[in-house]
């Protein structure tokens, strides 16, 4: 035997969506009892399976790992099933029996954060994908759906599961869950909490209870949640006819929680950070997210819950669909354009290089080897553009009948992608097994464009193509949406927006009768996730800058005016184009329009962006030059505007009392960047009266942020500290801003200090994050010649797996574009992973991660 020294792909088990196979029974019903214990919980199951009588996998075996099996029976009486580390096997009757097991498991040594565990002294559940596992002996898959029954016997006061109560009395619940559901939705919390009430009545009646449940001290922060998620019921009604079908609704905030929030059915858990919110303590950003996410656990109750998948590899089926579903609520709620030039930065920030590194898959992958890794970008945010562009294709009123056709044809289903677009054919007629190669087909395509003009006659030649991915080579055309319109010499449109249908590998669009060369607006709202490649001139992005309709593509002119700017500063060492500097302080000024559309315009691009499209360019990106090259410009633009800045940022200060909405935060995110240019100029006065005068958490850190950026926040950061200690959320963005702030040279150093910090733990990873995540963030620090913030990263990766395999997997991502930069680099981050590979007991998870991305 040889010892398992690295990484090695073929040691650990990979799951093909080929071999799908349906279980072999059928669970009639699931009755569970837990007693609660800290370290000692037990769990009772009372389970009625019918064996199906054409199974292909007639063998019963229940999923199960580190349960400690106490006793188990059939029909009564007691049975020794095989057990292994991954579950269990056992000789059943041919007809319907009675399964009965009682298991111990460990909530307060569970520090994975999977399955029952155990967050600030109170239990609760995370069980997706594959945590119910850890809870007790079951068929753990998603097609396996029956109807739960929970007792919970505890000391604690508030006990809750899915479903509606069906009694309470002293240190016991019971929960009834009438709908059938997979074992991932199932959730169990108690605690001692309190709770922010509320009703809702749905649209034929149905009066909902609705609760926030939340630790003694958080009561205050619950109201505008539970604001978010009425106006998530109510759209949800309004726009796709879906109602509530329970009587109650629970919310539950989570100090120590691996992802954003759980869709658990009627009892959904949240991170605490993605629910609990005050003007004091959170930002326009937390707000805006926290409607955001209470929106997309709320709109899984239908695409998820009611509909679920079938496997693992469907996940975008769900996920693609509700990360739509949340788009469209938000863009209705608050600024379309806003959100949509949002969703693009964010894409292109997280799922492009994905798409295009070594960890890329398929919005639906064949393969995996840990399921957990599959919460991607590319599924999430590939997966809702993949709906947007099938949208685009088939139109707003087809797209509405074949989501009342999915809703009414799979309720009660667990389904595969194949389900779902056979309801668009159904539809519509159209054969869509071409379009099918978004789901089936990795990496972005990049789309080549050529015009000429010639007699009254444009002409649009496109020419796509994808780069091979891991396991896919070969490339075939995509169907690719491409909305067009055209502008002439005077900035007019002379034609509206129109959608181009492109199939072909190289395909020529002409268009007639026009006067003279027009201008092309193209991939207008981002029609397609797709790069865009097309020789064009800063004069013409200033004309379209100046003068599309289209607020996506106005957008994108300034930002590719920035990157062509940013790229020549880093290339050349030239000056910042005065063009665009002279475009955006016209912009800066121009009151018709939207304050947050112009803070998004004076965003400027990521350094990782940059990099990328530098390495994309045949140069080698220098991390320190591409952080100079932006403080150069930042600095150039303050002192181009420094007479107009103080007048500005008065003019953009919001007063009176603080409220979250869209306007308001729209202009907070316009003076916040006017703020951090004038404290460039002004020693940081402006920045230090705000952070003293401000009564808010979105002011208070834009002024902290601003200071500290400038090196001028020493006493800020403390009082900041000192202010806002005992607040663990607070503290998140205090440590995240340590290191975000921080110099390049300084940024490792400091995030290594954190990390000693007493108020710094691997148990909670919001905090693991706010330090890691914003060192992987700083993409001149992280990536700094010396190599410190490589090896910082992967000994806490090291530390962390020991603990919370989820989380440290998911950090690896910081790796994924290390082929991008100098063989200097490659060698350090290479020795890294290695590191981390040969550390010795690696998670599933962290050694899938790291061998994806070693093997690039
Ligand atoms: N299903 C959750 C969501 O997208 C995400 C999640 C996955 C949470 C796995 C926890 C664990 O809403
Ligand atoms: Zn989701």
């Amino acid at each position: 035997m040889t010892a398992a020294t690295g990484p090695d792909s073929t040691a650990q088990q990979t799951f093909y969506l080929k071999d799908y196979t349906p279980f072999g029974f059928e669970v009639d019903s699931v009755d569970l009892t837990f007693r609660l214990a800290p370290n000692a919980t037990r769990v009772i199951s009372r389970i009625h399976f019918t064996p199906k009588a054409d199974a292909a996998d007639p063998q019963f075996f229940l999923h199960g790992e580190k349960l400690k099996l106490i006793s188990a029976s059939i029909d009564g009486v007691a049975v020794t099933p095989d057990v292994t580390p991954e579950g269990l096997v056992c000789t059943t009757p041919d007809t319907a029996f009675l399964w009965e097991a009682e298991v111990e498991i460990d909530p307060a040594g569970n520090t994975a954060l999977e399955g029952l565990y155990m967050s600030n002294g109170m239990y609760c559940t995370q069980c997706e994908a594959e945590g119910f596992r850890k809870i007790t002996y079951y068929p753990d898959r998603p097609d396996v759906m029956s109807t739960f029954t929970v007792r919970i016997e505890a000391d604690e006061e508030v006990l809750l599961s899915n479903g509606n109560p069906v009694s309470q009395g002293a240190g016991t619940a019971e929960w009834h869950d009438p709908w059938p559901k997979p074992a991932y939705l199932f959730a169990l919390v108690a605690g001692d909490l309190v709770n922010h009430p509320d009703t809702f009545t749905t649209k034929s009646g149905r009066a909902v209870e609705l609760n926030i449940w939340v630790r003694p001290g958080d009561e205050d922060k619950c109201a505008f949640g539970m604001d978010a998620l009425k106006k998530s019921m109510t759209w949800d009604e309004q726009a796709y006819g879906r109602e509530y079908d329970l009587d109650i609704f629970n919310i539950v905030a989570v100090d120590d929680f691996n992802m954003g929030a759980m869709e658990n059915k009627g009892l959904n858990i949240f991170n605490s950070s993605c629910v609990l919110a005050s003007p004091e303590t959170s930002t326009d950003a937390n707000f805006e997210r926290i409607e955001a996410i209470i929106a997309h656990e709320y709109f899984h109750n239908w695409t998820g819950n009611r509909i679920t998948c079938r496997d693992w590899f469907q996940l975008c089926l769900k996920e693609g669909l509700t990360v739509f579903r949340d788009a469209q609520f938000t863009s209705d709620m608050r600024s379309a354009p806003v959100k949509r030039i949002s969703d693009v930065i964010d894409l292109r920030a997280r799922q492009f290089p994905e798409d295009q590194g070594p960890l890329s898959h398929p919005v639906r992958p064949e393969e995996f080897q840990e399921i957990n890794n599959f919460y991607t970008a590319t599924i999430y945010e590939k997966g809702a553009e993949v709906i947007g562009m099938l949208k685009r294709l088939v139109g707003d009123e087809a797209y509405s009948r074949a989501l009342d056709l999915y809703f009414e044809r799979h309720d009660g289903q667990a389904c595969t992608i194949e389900d779902w677009l056979k309801v668009f054919e159904d539809t519509t007629g159209r054969d869509l097994s071409q379009f099918k190669r978004w789901y089936s087909q990795a990496g972005t395509p990049r789309l080549k464009v050529d015009e000429a003009y010639d007699d009254g006659t444009y002409t649009l030649t496109f020419e796509q193509d994808t780069a091979p991915t891991p396991g896919q080579p070969q490339k075939d055309p995509r169907v690719i949406p491409i909305a067009i319109g055209l502008l002439n010499d005077n900035g007019d449109e002379v034609l509206p927006t129109t959608v181009l249908e492109m199939t072909e590998a190289k395909q020529v669009f002409e268009f007639k009768d026009l006067a003279s060369k027009p201008v092309p607006s193209i991939l207008r709202e981002f029609s397609a996730p797709v790069v865009l490649e097309r020789e064009t001139s800063n004069a013409e992005r200033a004309f379209l800058l100046a003068h599309d309709s289209d607020p996506f593509n106005q957008w994108e002119a300034g930002n590719s005016l920035a990157r062509a700017s940013r790229l020549s500063m880093v290339k050349t060492g030239s000056a910042p184009d005065p063009a665009y500097l002279d475009a955006l302080q016209k912009l800066l000024r121009d009151d018709t329009l939207d304050p947050a559309f112009r803070a998004l315009m004076l965003q400027p691009p990521s350094q990782s962006d940059i990099a990328q499209a530098l390495f994309e360019d045949g140069t080698v990106p220098d991390p320190q030059k591409i952080d100079d090259a932006a403080e150069t410009f930042a600095m150039t633009l303050a002192q181009q505007l420094a007479d107009s800045l103080p007048r500005l940022y008065a003019a953009t200060t919001v007063d009176g009392p603080y409220s979250p909405d869209a306007t308001s935060a729209g202009k907070r995110a316009l003076n916040g960047r006017i703020l951090s240019l004038l404290t460039r100029l002004d020693g940081g006065d402006a920045a230090a009266r705000q952070f003293a005068s401000a009564d808010n958490m979105t002011q208070q850190y834009s002024a902290l942020a601003s200071l500290m950026k400038a090196e001028k926040g020493e006493t800020q950061s403390i009082a900041f500290f000192e202010q806002w200690q005992a607040d663990r959320l607070v503290m998140d963005k205090w440590f995240a801003l340590q290191v975000a702030c921080a110099s390049p040279d300084r940024a490792a150093g400091i995030a290594a200090d954190l990390t000693r910090h007493p108020l710094f733990t691997l148990k909670n990873p919001n905090r693991f994050r706010a330090v890691m995540g914003a060192l992987a963030g700083h993409h001149a620090g992280f990536h700094h010649a010396s190599g410190a913030g490589y090896s910082l990263l992967a000994e806490n990766l090291i530390a962390l797996d020991k603990l919370n395999p989820q989380t440290t997997a998911r950090m690896c991502t910081a790796f994924q574009t290390w082929k991008r930069y100098d063989s200097d680099r490659q060698s350090l981050i290479k020795a890294q992973l290695q590191r981390i590979a040969t550390s010795g007991g690696l998670s599933r998870d962290t050694n899938e991660m790291v061998s994806r991305i070693l093997n690039a």
